[in-house]
């Protein structure tokens, strides 16, 4: 008889020692999934968000140590006004909510992003939540809102030229390095598995560098049905694939490498 998975802990056909550090995802389909359900398109971002919850908790459970998700794009400002709106409210109203019971379980919250023309009050309540959380260690949580890949590259590269100008950093002394310590994500190691829901097969300009030799796992699930069995999918294929790093010998994950 096939037994039922325990989801609270880690299944016993994951290997440990081959789980990604860092998972990105980009949660897409909310807007699908209350449509189907004939439901306004904010009821999809209420159910995703507590997806998210629940993977946040699984990563925290099973040890895997980063959790990045896009939660909100440059270009969702060109959602309808209400929609936006609601978004930015459910944002403050999970912070409120949820801060007291993350920094409980050991989350670390970052928020990647130009913070800068949210609402006053969310950004304070943001800003409260990274600084309340900063030490801890259990799982780190980074939140992408406003958030453009590309517009990170030229901030950092802004911030590099500037050094260079004033003779901070010479030219040689310009690499990947030196880039990446630029980035929003830096100290983070970059994810090694992305999840991308609802069928899509784009990166929407989410994390271009850091995603340079990541694992890309798509799936048709749209994100509010993206549960802790969905991840687990994600977790054995991913402990299938060879990561090679543009080198010859490919190493098989689940052999902890
Ligand atoms: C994409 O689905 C989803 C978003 C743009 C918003 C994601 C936000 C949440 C899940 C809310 C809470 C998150 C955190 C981390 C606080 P879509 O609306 O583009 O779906 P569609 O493609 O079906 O229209």
């Amino acid at each position: 008889m096939i037994q039922p998975v325990n989801y609270s802990t880690l299944p016993t056909d994951l290997h440990p020692k081959a789980l990604p550090n860092h998972v990105a995802v980009i949660m897409d389909g909310n807007g699908r999934w209350a449509t189907q359900r004939g439901m306004p398109r904010i009821a999809g971002h209420r159910q995703g968000a507590k997806t998210v919850k629940d993977l946040l908790r699984c990563c925290k459970d099973w040890g895997i140590g980063a959790l990045t998700v896009y939660a909100f794009s440059t270009e969702n400002w060109r959602r309808p006004m209400e929609e936006v709106t609601f978004l930015l409210r459910l944002f403050d109203r999970l912070l409120r909510r949820e801060l007291a019971e993350m920094q409980r379980e050991g989350v670390r919250i970052q928020f990647l992003g130009d913070l800068s023309p949210l609402p006053e009050r969310l950004q304070d309540l943001m800003q409260e939540a990274m600084t309340v959380t900063h030490a801890n260690q259990r799982v780190q949580f980074n939140v992408a809102v406003n958030y453009g890949g590309r517009q990170e590259l030229v901030a950092a590269t802004r911030h590099i030229a500037q050094q260079v100008a004033c003779g901070a950093l010479s030219l040689e002394q310009v690499d990947e390095e030196s880039l990446s310590r630029a980035l929003l994500t830096y100290p983070l190691p970059d994810p090694d598995l992305l999840i991308r829901t609802s069928g899509e097969q784009r990166l929407s300009n989410f994390l271009p560098w850091q995603l340079a030799y990541t694992e890309l796992y798509f799936t048709d699930l749209l994100w509010p049905e993206f549960d802790r069995a969905a991840f687990h999918q994600a977790l054995q294929w991913y402990q299938r694939r060879q990561r090679r790093f543009g080198g010859l010998a490919p190493t098989p994950l689940a052999q902890g490498s």
